[in-house]
């Protein structure tokens, strides 16, 4: 890889030139030529202003995020920093693209700042389970302010240019095209003007005033407690921001740097990075390469205006592309788009949209009682009931009606994309695009490469996914595909619990403090049980629940009782009806007893399955595993994902302790050949990838 800094020196001016594709992270070696060139410029007496600026799409993204975890090297980033602190003539950084992380510290310890008018700044590092440690966490607080600096690096945000320059973190804002011609002149008049140079490092006026305000740190870390539950970076972040209210800025570097070596060897960072790595890992499938040419999608055609196929057009229509939506009555297909409109006029009254985007949006919908308004469409989603009948039916009629070229995909859920596909005389256009609920929010989205789904049309879908702000990960063909096949086990077991009298508030409580949003039955509550019960055949619990009219949260009552803030309390009348039908099917009373028993039955055989559907060749590697949890069922980021967490475990820890479940609990808790062959050879999942 190219990783070079190089300088021209034009009129007094040093041009440096970082290069260092794709991102210009800033890697060992990129830091050392960036050493050298710069201390080049400041011995060089022609010098007399030195200008940073980077070549390829964009300014510096931050460290390279691969060297953590392994020994530093030499210069840090901290260390050119320090030298640009003590520079001895103007440093000005001009900045395209996007300067995050340590690219972004590393232009805050520049004398000025000048950035394209397309550009934005901003401290990621929170998303890595990290603080910005180059002095983030000191400047920016010296720039704006505590309050500002504690929502801009906790937030991790990208900040827009125009913004930026009105925090006073940027000096200047310059035409896309011109930056560099403008950054060069603006070096001049720095050099002709002679002023003082500014050092944000030697800035006190902006935290003055929260020197007498104590209560500021403890009173965001309360309000914003829910969000930042598990994760350990905001409370360090926290920490820091407050050493430079109240240190010197010395001091405040030394804690910052403390906090920082803290937080990189936490398992939740390795989690955070791990996922960051995984989600791009993601998007590569071994047997497409950038040869594999992807079809041009400029119209698409959505079947089925319910909530999945209205939550899947709205992603289309945020990218700008237009979509045919069919129903079967003209009452469904008004009632879908309504909810389409209403979702969006929700988004702008919050302020995050306009009107006027929300016009454009909906001007995007040709809806169509036909299935013929599809002969244009590049693509066809079918998001209809899931029955085999009912899909096959509409696939047959499709392949009559769609042009040559276009791609057919099924949104289902669990049922075989061959069987759909054999029902047209083209399978090879056949796929499936499967999307969470709800759909315009969730950013998994499974490709389902059935038996014969050609190649350019996986390279379509995959590429499509980015298109749309998702995230694909390639499944094959089998019940449930990944996520909801590597889900549902932790349902099973959670009821079994349930009936075997260990109390349901206990097993929720222990999947929140995993890091779940909520537990199983909090969840079963909020979605409906009248919704997911529908087709149970003998008695359960659930089913007793809905008769007796306890449908869930939106009635107040349902595995819970609900108070009117919506929070759950425990039901006598739930704990009798659940004794009830343990009794009716001789369910033992053997509750099972301990968090951490509790979380073992719930996530081990989910551990399994994810074993399974690995050496079934179902996913194409245990990363995308996790991502597919991650992104599809919110396990916690800070976890990994399911295989990444048993990597952390232990799975010579978890195979065993799965020997004793299956002599309690049966078969599910059979560990899987994979699992037992990376155990007993010393081996991770992680190892696979
Ligand atoms: N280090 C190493 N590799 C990186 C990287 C980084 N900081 N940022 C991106 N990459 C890699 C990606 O893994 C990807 O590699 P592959 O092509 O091999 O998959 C490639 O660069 C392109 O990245 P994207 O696909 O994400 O490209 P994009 O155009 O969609 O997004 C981006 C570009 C906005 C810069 C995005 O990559 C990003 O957000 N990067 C991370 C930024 C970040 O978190 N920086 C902080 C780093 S931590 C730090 O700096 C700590 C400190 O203070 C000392």
């Amino acid at each position: 890889m190219n990783q070079t800094a190089s300088s021209v020196v034009t009129d007094g001016i040093a041009l440096i030139t970082l290069d260092n594709p794709p991102v210009n992270a800033l890697s060992a070696p990129l830091r050392q030529a960036l050493q050298s060139e710069l201390d080049r410029a400041f011995r060089d007496d022609q010098v007399h202003a030195i200008m940073l600026i980077c070549a390829g799409r964009t300014f510096i993204a931050g460290a390279d995020i691969t060297e953590f975890g392994q020994p530093w090297q030499s210069p840090s980033l901290p260390d050119l920093c320090a030298m640009l602190d003590a520079a001895p003539k103007p440093v000005i950084a001009a900045i395209h693209g996007t300067a995050l992380g340590g690219g972004f510290e590393l232009a805050l310890a520049c004398h000025y700042r000048v950035v394209a008018a397309s550009a934005r700044v901003g401290l990621p590092e929170v998303n890595l389970g990290l603080l910005p440690g180059a002095g983030g966490t000191q400047r920016v607080p010296r720039v704006v302010g505590a309050k500002a600096a504690l929502d801009i690096v906790t937030s991790g945000r990208q900040i827009k240019a125009k913004e930026a320059l009105s925090l006073g973190l940027v000096d200047a804002i310059a035409d896309d095209p011109s930056l560099q011609s403008e950054a060069l002149a603006f070096a001049r008049r720095v050099v002709a003007d002679g002023a003082a140079k500014p050092r944000i490092k030697d800035r006190t006026d902006a935290i003055e005033g929260d020197r007498n305000a104590p209560d500021l740190f403890t009173t965001f870390a309360t309000t914003n407690a829910r969000r930042f539950k598990g994760f350990p970076a905001p409370g360090a972040i926290i920490e820091a921001v407050q050493a430079a209210v109240m240190l010197d800025f010395d001091d405040g570097l030394a804690k910052e740097t403390a906090l920082f070596e803290q937080l990189v060897a936490s398992p939740e960072s390795a989690a955070q990075r791990h996922v960051f790595f995984a989600e791009r890992e993601a998007a590569r499938v071994p047997d497409i390469g950038p040869e594999t040419t992807a079809i041009d999608i400029a119209a698409v055609g959505v079947i089925g205006a319910g909530t999945m196929g209205g939550g899947i057009t709205m992603n289309f229509l945020n990218a700008g592309i237009p979509v045919t939506l069919v129903e079967t009555s003209q009452e469904a297909l008004d009632r879908g788009i309504a909810t389409i409109r209403r979702n969006y006029e929700a988004t702008a009254s919050k302020g995050r949209m306009t009107g006027q985007q929300v016009e454009q949006r909906m001007a995007l919908i040709s809806p169509s009682l036909e299935l013929g308004a599809l002969a244009h469409a590049d693509l066809v989603i079918e998001a209809v009931y899931e029955s085999m009948d009912v899909k096959t039916d509409i696939f047959a009629r499709l392949d009559r009606i769609a042009k040559p070229g276009a791609i057919l995909a099924s949104n289902t859920s669990f049922l075989n994309l061959d069987r759909i596909a054999a029902a047209t005389s083209r399978p090879e256009w056949v796929v499936g695009l499967h999307f969470f609920s709800p759909a315009n929010v969730m950013r998994l989205l499974e490709v389902v490469r059935g038996a014969a789904t050609a190649k350019p049309v996986v390279a379509t879908a995959m590429r499509l996914a980015k298109r749309i702000g998702k995230v694909a990960v390639l499944s094959g063909v089998c019940d449930g595909f990944i996520a909801n096949r590597l889900l549902a086990p932790r349902g099973t077991q959670a009821e079994a619990m349930m009936l075997e009298g260990t109390p349901i508030e206990a097993i929720d409580r222990v999947l929140v403090d995993y890091g779940f949003a909520m537990g199983h039955f909090q969840m079963m509550d909020l979605v409906g049980l009248d919704v997911i019960g529908r087709n149970a055949t003998e008695r359960t619990v659930m089913g007793d629940l809905v008769a007796a009219g306890r449908l869930g949260q939106k009635r107040g009552a349902g595995y819970y009782d609900y108070d009117e803030k919506r929070r759950p309390h425990a039901s006598d009348l739930t704990a009798t009806l659940i004794s009830e039908v343990a009794a009716a099917a001789s369910v033992a009373h053997s509750p099972t007893v301990g968090d951490e028993a509790i979380l073992a039955r719930l996530l081990y055989p989910v551990v399994n399955e994810g074993a399974r559907i690995l050496e079934e060749g179902i996913a194409l590697r245990a990363s995308d595993i996790d991502i597919a949890a991650v992104l599809g069922y919110n396990w916690p980021v800070y976890r990994g994902g399911p295989l990444f967490w048993a990597d952390q475990v232990g799975l010579g820890k978890i195979v065993a302790d799965m020997r004793r479940l299956e002599a309690l609990h049966g078969e599910t808790f059979r560990p899987a050949p994979l699992l037992v062959r990376l155990a007993e050879g010393g081996k991770r999942f992680g190892d696979r990838s």
